[in-house]
C-alpha cells in the first residue's frame, strides 16, 4: 500500500495519518518519514540484487549508504532488512552504535579519516574500512599494528568516467579528491621514494592505485579485501555503472595476475537516481540490478575471472521517496515578471516556515522539488507560484516553479515529496532557526518523533555567553 495517499476528503495521509493530524501534533516544518517505504525499499533493492546476481552465481551484500539519511532507528530499521549500513565519519558510527549495529555489518568511509576514527572503527571491529589514498593505507596499517589487529580494507578506485549528475556529486573523473587513480604512469604521485617503490616493485608506469596494493599487500596488519568504486549520486543513465565496474574489473584481473592473488571482492557504491519532479524517469531496482549484473559478469568472462563477491551502497533510492517536508504557508505576495516573450506576467511568492536551513540542496546543486498542497485538495484555478523560504537570501528557493491553487492562503500545509535524503542530514542553523523534528509514520504504529525538534536552548547551549 503506497504510504502517501489522498483521503476522500482530499487531504494528504502518510501511512494512513491525515497530515493535519500531524501537524496539530507536532507543528511545521517537519520531516515526515515513513518507515513503511523505507523498510519496502531497503527489502526490495536487497533482494533485486541478490536475485539479479544469483542468476549468475554470484554473492552480493547491500550497504545502506547511512549518509543519505540516519537516525538511530533508520539503523536499526536497515539492519532488520538485511542492509549492511555504511558510514561516513566517527559520528555516523556512533550512531551505528548506538543502534546496536554489530561491528562486522559496518563499513567506514571518507578521504581524511581521523586517527580517531580509524582506531574508533577498528576497536569496534567494523567489517570494512574503505581506504581512500595511499596515505590511509600507511595510517590504517600503523593504527592497526599497534592496536595489534588485522584491519579488513578496501581500496577507493578512481574509474575515470564520466557520470552525469551535478559536479558536486560526481566522483568518478581524475580531476576530484575521492580515490586512487587507477591510470598507468600516476604511481609516482603516491609520495613514496624511488626506493620505496623499487622495493614494492613498483615502477614509473604503474598507477597510484597498485601503489596502495603492493603496500595494503605487504602489510600484516591489513587484509586487503578488494576494490571500491563509486561514481556519484542521482544518475539515472546504466552506461556509468557499466563503464565503471567494467574498469574496475578489469584492473582488478590485472592485479591478480601482477600479484599472484585474487582478490575476492568489489564494491560498486550508490547513486541510482530517484524521481524528484515528473521529468525524472527513475529505472526500478530490478531493472538496474539486472543490467548490473549481466556487464559485471560479461565483462569477468572476457578478462577470464570469476565473478567476485559484489557490494552495493545504495543511499538515497531508499530512503528519498520515504520522506516528505511538511510546512506551513505564511505571507504570499505577487511580483511582476517578463516572460520569454517580453509580456509582463505575474509570479506568485509563497513563502514557508522553513527553507534552505532545511533543504540546502535548491540553493547548493539547484535541485527541483514537486509541491502539493497537503491539508485539502489542490482543486480549483492554479497560479504560477515560487515556494521560498524564511532565510535572509534570495536563493533561499524550495521550489522554483510550480502551480498552486489560486485561493492557496496563510496556514494551508505544504508538502515536498522526496525528502527523505540528504535533507535533515544536511540541515543547518542558518539564521538561527531552530531544526526540524523527524516523524517517523507506519501502518502499524501511531505517528512518533525519531528526532525532536531543536529547541532554542539546544540551539544556544554551544554559545558560552559573555565570556
Ligand atoms: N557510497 C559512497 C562512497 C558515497 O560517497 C555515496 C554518496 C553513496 C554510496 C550513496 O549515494 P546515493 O545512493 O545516496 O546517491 N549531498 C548530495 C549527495 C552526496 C552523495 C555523497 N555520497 C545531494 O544532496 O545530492
Amino acid at each position: 500500500m503506497p504510504s502517501f495517499k489522498r483521503a476522500e476528503s482530499g487531504e494528504l495521509t502518510v501511512d494512513g495519518t491525515p497530515v493535519s493530524a500531524l501537524v496539530e501534533e507536532f507543528q511545521t516544518p517537519a520531516y515526515v518519514f515513513s518507515e513503511d517505504t523505507f523498510r519496502a525499499r531497503a527489502t526490495e533493492f536487497r533482494s533485486a540484487f541478490e536475485t539479479a546476481f544469483a542468476a549468475h552465481g554470484a554473492e552480493v551484500s547491500v550497504y545502506y549508504a547511512g549518509k543519505s539519511f540516519l537516525t538511530t532507528a533508520v539503523a536499526k530499521w536497515a539492519e532488520d532488512e538485511g542492509l549492511y549500513l555504511d558510514t561516513a565519519s566517527g559520528g555516523e558510527l556512533a550512531l551505528a552504535q548506538r543502534a546496536g549495529v554489530p561491528g562486522e555489518r559496518i563499513a567506514l568511509h571518507g578521504n581524511n579519516k581521523s586517527v580517531a576514527e580509524i582506531r574508533r572503527a577498528l576497536d569496534y571491529g567494523v567489517g570494512r574500512i574503505v581506504a581512500d589514498s595511499v596515505p590511509e593505507v600507511q595510517i590504517i596499517a600503523s593504527i592497526a599494528a599497534e592496536m595489534g589487529l588485522v584491519a579488513p580494507v578496501m581500496l577507493r578506485v578512481t574509474p575515470g568516467v564520466h557520470a552525469s549528475t551535478h559536479d558536486f556529486i560526481a566522483t568518478a573523473h581524475e580531476d576530484q579528491k575521492f580515490g586512487q587513480s587507477m591510470a598507468a604512469g600516476t604511481a609516482p604521485l603516491a609520495g613514496l621514494t624511488v626506493v620505496e617503490l623499487n622495493e614494492l616493485g613498483i615502477t614509473a608506469e604503474d598507477a597510484y592505485a597498485t601503489v596502495a596494493v603492493a603496500l595494503a599487500h605487504r602489510s600484516e596488519s591489513i587484509d586487503l579485501r578488494g576494490l571500491h568504486c563509486h561514481i556519484g549520486s542521482q544518475i539515472f543513465e546504466a552506461d556509468g555503472f557499466g563503464a565503471a565496474a567494467q574498469k574496475v574489473l578489469t584492473y582488478m584481473q590485472q592485479l591478480n595476475e601482477r600479484f599472484g592473488f585474487v582478490l575476492p571482492e568489489i564494491d560498486l557504491g550508490g547513486g541510482y537516481g530517484i524521481g524528484y519532479t515528473e521529468q525524472d524517469a527513475p529505472r526500478g531496482s530490478a531493472e538496474i540490478a539486472t543490467e548490473l549484473a549481466d556487464m559485471v559478469s560479461k565483462t569477468c568472462a572476457n578478462v577470464g575471472m570469476a565473478i567476485p563477491h559484489l557490494s552495493f551502497e545504495p543511499g538515497r533510492s531508499i530512503s528519498g521517496p520515504s520522506g516528505i517536508t511538511l510546512y506551513t504557508v505564511g505571507t504570499i505576495k505577487n511580483v511582476a515578471i517578463e516572460d520569454e516573450n517580453g509580456d509582463t506576467r505575474v509570479r506568485r511568492y509563497v513563502s514557508v516556515d522553513g527553507g534552505m536551513s532545511d533543504n540546502p540542496r535548491p540553493v547548493l546543486y539547484e535541485s527541483d522539488y514537486a509541491v502539493t498542497l497537503a491539508n485539502r485538495e489542490p482543486a480549483g484555478e492554479q497560479i504560477l507560484s515560487r515556494v521560498v523560504g524564511k532565510h535572509c537570501e534570495s536563493g533561499d528557493i524550495v521550489i522554483r516553479y510550480c502551480y498552486l491553487p489560486a485561493d492557496l492562503a496563510a496556514g494551508d500545509i505544504l508538502a515536498v515529496p522526496g525528502t527523505g535524503a540528504y535533507n535533515h542530514v544536511m540541515s543547518s542553523n542558518y539564521n538561527y532557526l531552530t531544526r526540524p523534528p523527524v516523524i517517523a509514520t507506519s501502518g502499524a504504529k501511531a505517528p512518533r518523533a525519531i528526532v525532536r525538534r531543536e529547541t532554542e536552548e539546544d540551539m544556544l547551549a554551544r554559545d558560552l555567553g559573555l565570556v
